[in-house]
């Protein structure tokens, strides 16, 4: 007997999913019966052109999760399937009104819009560096060396804070490239920069303490503080970053910013900010919280220093995330912490989630360790920097210096301001829609605005990380065809 499965070599489903797939699905809708017997692992590799490994481990599965048996001797047979009692759903908001479901805390609001599914083929959304850029030979390498030494760290839990070894790589990393002296103790690995500012809320934040935040900023950053009930303060940016001066009278206990790139603006915060800001922080007895997410991608001059590298009387709580430089699927980021709270963090990480996992902590601590982190940043700086020079030359091609930009120093996004002579930025972007190019307005751009304005949109953010040159001339181009 063979069994028809039609199998996908270019699916993003193994071989081995597809064949339990299509045998599990008709067990369960009853197209095969109780009892049929299935071609043995040889016949049904042979008839398919695959191997027979690929079989015994699909049906390994299936007997595992109980849809097929093997009886010894007399061959694999599909099983009976007990179904679980079909469940009766209470409709969503009447029967939490009727108490029958406890109420959901996190509302709307609170959460982020859903993106679209669909991206057009040439898209500027923020913060995305390039796929084809990701250092693949050399982590796939890494993954099968830490693989290859059997490791007990596979099957048991880590150290709470993360892999004592990524923290000493972060640590020395982070003495090179921002001047910082830090303790690997102080350190907590993290599933990037959003789940390091979890664990600080988890630490710090009570319902209704004031926690001053740029404006306009990072969405994620408030809509999480105010998910742990935090009171919002919003605090202008100008050109040289948050102005520190109107952090006073907010009795805020934290403080959150962006100095390296703020986000949405990309203003570079100056030292004589920095200096105040930290001045700020201490007259009014709060920690500052320095998201550092892109501040490894810099151009046409050297880093300033992090605020916590300035930071003397230890206030600072450095955010730092591996999404920009390396990828954001990898999900791995750290927390440097002023001492006091370095044992409290590795605690809250621990309660939330026992650490992250081993494998991909040891296979970044090598990455930096061999110098590949930092070549592979130098690589991607000067790739970015020609991505960034292209989208300005466009740019301007495209309405000379009558177009504003912002924020072109660092990272992978700047911000444009539109002349009047085009339409509002809304309507550039539903042009651009029509010829498959991805331009997107602070608000779907994952900014939180509070001092809003009625005024038409002129502002788009344009992450240019994940084009290349050709590709941000080519968008740019459909672009002026179209407005
Ligand atoms: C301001 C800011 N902080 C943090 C992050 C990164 O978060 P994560 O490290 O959780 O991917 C981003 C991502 O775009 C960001 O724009």
């Amino acid at each position: 007997m063979s069994l028809p499965i039609p199998l996908e070599r270019d699916s993003d489903r193994t071989l081995q999913e597809q064949i339990y797939h299509f045998i599990r699905s008709r067990a369960l809708d009853g197209r095969y019966r109780t009892g049929l017997q299935l071609p043995s692992t040889r016949e049904l590799g042979t008839s398919l052109g695959i191997s027979r490994k690929t079989v015994v481990l699909a049906y390994d599965w299936l007997a595992s999760e109980g849809y097929i048996e093997t009886r010894r001797g007399s061959g694999t047979f599909i099983c009976r399937i007990f179904e679980a009692p079909a469940v009766v759903v209470d409709g969503g908001d009447d029967a939490v009104g009727r108490g029958l479901r406890p109420p959901v805390v996190l509302d709307d609001l609170r959460l982020p819009p859903a993106r679209p599914r669909v991206r057009p083929s040439l898209d500027f959304y923020y913060g995305r560096p390039d796929p084809r850029q990701f250092p693949i030979k050399a982590w796939r390498a890494l993954i099968s060396e830490h693989l290859g030494q059997f490791s007990a760290q596979l099957s048991e839990y880590g150290a709470p804070g993360g892999l004592p070894d990524l923290r000493e790589a972060i640590a020395e990393h982070l003495a090179i490239a921002k001047g910082m002296s830090v303790d690997p103790a102080c350190i907590v690995i993290t599933a990037g920069a959003q789940d390091g500012l979890s664990v600080i809320c988890r630490l710090l934040v009570t319902p209704g303490m004031p926690v001053a935040v740029e404006d306009p900023g990072y969405a994620p950053a408030s809509r999480l503080l105010a998910s742990n009930g935090a009171r919002i303060c919003p605090i202008p940016v100008d050109r040289d970053g948050i102005v520190a001066s109107a952090i006073d009278g907010t009795a805020a206990r934290l403080i959150y910013v962006t100095p390296s790139h703020q986000f949405p603006s990309g203003v570079v915060m100056s030292l004589q900010r920095r200096r105040e800001l930290l001045a700020a922080a201490e007259a009014q007895g709060a920690y500052v919280v320095e998201d550092d997410y892109d501040g490894e991608i810099i151009f046409d001059r050297p880093p300033l220093a992090a605020l916590a590298a300035l930071d003397r009387d230890r206030r600072v709580i450095y955010v730092g995330s591996f999404s920009k430089t390396i990828g954001a699927g990898i999900r791995l980021g750290f927390l440097v912490l002023p001492p006091e709270l370095a044992a409290p963090a590795a605690a809250a990480k621990t309660l939330a989630s026992n650490g992250q996992a081993w494998l991909e902590q040891a296979v970044l601590a090598s990455f930096i360790r061999r110098g590949s982190f930092q070549n592979h940043v130098r690589r991607m700086r000067i790739a970015y920097r020609a991505r960034r020079d292209a989208l300005i030359g466009a740019l301007h091609d495209w309405h000379g210096e009558g177009i504003g930009i912002s924020g072109e120093d660092a990272g992978m996004h700047l911000m444009c301001v539109l002349p009047p002579s085009v339409p509002d930025a809304h309507a550039i972007a539903a042009s651009a829609r029509s010829v498959d190019v991805g331009l997107y307005t602070p608000a779907d751009a994952s900014v939180m605005e509070f001092a809003r304005s009625d005024a038409p949109e002129r502002r788009l953010i344009l992450g240019y990380g994940a084009l290349t040159p050709d590709e941000i001339v080519l968008a740019i181009r459909r672009v002026r065809s179209v407005c």
